[in-house]
């Protein structure tokens, strides 16, 4: 009995669920924000730490979000989004030019904090994105860039 509701309804509910929420898909087009507004013109980087931060950050800090194919799939398209909406509203490097001298002070002190607690970049991104970890010596020379 238990086998057969299995078999005969949870199943293939599941099945047209899953279906049903792939209708629901997710803005994927990046706003173009030109270079000249973001933190790799405005504070010219070491390359390496641009290229850090470009690997480690910029999907969900920037404008140049890079969504990979499993981000076509609902649930997961959604939880993305999220993190990509709120990522970008606390903080986007594209749009360095918008904040104040002090804000930027308080983003970079703060970044420096993070990645040294490692929240940043988050653990479930990091998992699936390798270039992303970063090793303890990216690590160090990120701090230290973000905090001069
Ligand atoms: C997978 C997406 C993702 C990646 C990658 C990522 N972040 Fe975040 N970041 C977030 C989200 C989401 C928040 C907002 C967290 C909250 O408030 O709940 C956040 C918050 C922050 C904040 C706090 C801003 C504030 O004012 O509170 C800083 C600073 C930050 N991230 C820096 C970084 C840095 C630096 C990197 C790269 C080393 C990075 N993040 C990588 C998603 C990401």
């Amino acid at each position: 009995m238990k086998r057969i509701l299995k078999r005969r309804v949870l199943i293939p509910v599941f099945i047209i669920v899953f279906g049903l929420i792939q209708f629901k898909t997710i803005d994927k087009v990046n706003m173009v924000v030109p270079a000249e507004f973001g933190i790799l013109t405005i504070e010219t980087p070491p390359k390496e730490v641009g290229e850090l931060i470009s690997a480690a950050c910029f999907d969900c800090h920037s404008n140049t979000t890079k969504y990979p194919w499993y981000s076509n799939i609902a649930p997961v398209s959604w939880w993305m989004k999220k993190h990509v909406e709120k990522g970008r509203e606390k903080l986007n490097f594209s749009k360095w030019s918008d904040y104040s001298e002090e804000k930027r002070d308080s983003l970079r002190l703060k970044s420096a904090e993070l990645i040294e607690k490692k929240w940043m970049p988050i653990i479930s991104y990091k998992i699936i994105h390798p270039e992303a970890q970063l090793d303890e010596d990216q690590r160090e020379l990120l701090i230290s860039w973000m905090k001069k």
